[in-house]
């Protein structure tokens, strides 16, 4: 039969045999590699989904974004001002705030600054919690008012 293998040929016997054995081997080492690529690669895409959008800050803002981690300021407003305990915070600059005495104010730079310099100045209408007094300086306060400028709604 033309193309059968003639098992009483050497060259034939061994050969092709041979090359499709290490071709085997080769493909079964790389399987448990394949695998982790695929594992490895579900998690980035899970991590990328679950995440929040990535932030474009400028300069002064990421600095007040390592002072709002640093301060304690996430555990109540959460991260990126997402809410929490404390009002969200992403999203309220230069919008009107109703203050517990009954009047609104505009979260402009000045009223961030005082909220976080002074957090029993102004109070935000409908909060029992009051938020605790921080260590911030001014200049420290007007970054931290620059992130949350910055920040996004998620
Ligand atoms: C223990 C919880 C807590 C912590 C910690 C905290 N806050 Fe607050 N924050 C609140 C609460 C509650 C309010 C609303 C009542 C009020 O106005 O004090 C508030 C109000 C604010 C406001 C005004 C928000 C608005 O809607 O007008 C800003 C700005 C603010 N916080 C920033 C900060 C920053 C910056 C830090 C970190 C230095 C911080 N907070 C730490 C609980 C907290």
């Amino acid at each position: 039969m033309p193309g059968a293998r003639d098992k009483k040929d050497p060259h034939q016997l061994h050969k092709p045999d041979g090359v499709w054995l290490t071709k085997g081997v080769r493909t079964r080492r790389m399987i448990p590699l394949i695998r982790m690529f695929f594992v490895v690669g579900s998690a980035f895409a899970v991590a990328a989904c679950s995440s929040e959008p990535v932030l474009e800050l400028s300069v002064g803002a990421r600095e007040g974004k390592t002072l709002y981690d640093t301060n304690g300021c996430a555990s109540c407003h959460g991260s990126n001002g997402s809410g929490g305990v404390g009002p969200i915070l992403a999203g309220i600059a230069g919008t009107n705030v109703a203050l517990s005495d009954g009047s609104l104010v505009i979260a402009d730079r000045a009223y961030l600054v005082e909220s976080i310099l002074l957090p029993q100045a102004q109070l935000v209408d409908g909060y029992n919690i009051k938020m605790p007094q921080n260590q911030l300086t001014a200049e420290q306060a007007d970054l931290v008012a620059q992130f949350i400028e910055e920040l996004v709604i998620p």
